[in-house]
């Protein structure tokens, strides 16, 4: 059901933990599994992602993909960290069963929050991000295509 890569990132996830004084942090959750998830970003002055660390509790795909998520932004510039999308995280693990799709856009919203509140925090914009919801819902997952 799992691939290598999602089973691997489960049982060794990465970047677990969090960040003391991020520049950064996003919660997302999904209210019909229950799962949450939490990214912290470490910024610097020049809008690279110095770090990136997760606490996730929810279901080892949630988990598999955060770990996912953070080594992809990890080191990025801000505009190329809003690239990694929910599907970027999905290929990376060489995909996930069509359930646990939501587990990824978890992941992507995360990121996203977490941009937003460094946005705010610095009271910049950054281009291609909107006001992340914290629920994610089912009738929003529908209208993504895979
Ligand atoms: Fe909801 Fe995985 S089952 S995040």
């Amino acid at each position: 059901m799992y691939s290598e890569k999602v089973m691997e990132h489960f049982e060794n996830p990465r970047n677990v933990g969090e960040i003391e004084n991020a520049s950064g942090v996003g919660t997302v959750g999904n209210a019909k599994c229950g799962d949450i998830m939490r990214i912290y970003l470490d910024i610097d002055d020049n809008g690279m992602i110095q770090d990136c660390k997760f606490k996730t509790f929810g279901c080892g795909a949630a988990v598999a993909t955060s770990s996912m998520a953070t080594e992809l932004v990890k080191g990025k510039s801000i505009q190329d960290a809003m690239k990694v999308t929910n599907k970027a995280v999905m290929e990376a693990l060489d995909g996930l069963p069509p359930v646990k799709v939501h587990c990824s856009l978890l992941a992507e919203e995360a990121i996203h929050a977490a941009l937003w509140d460094y946005a705010e925090k610095h009271g910049i914009k950054i281009e291609g991000l909107e006001k992340p919801k914290s629920d994610i819902h089912e009738g929003e997952e529908e209208k993504e295509e895979y």
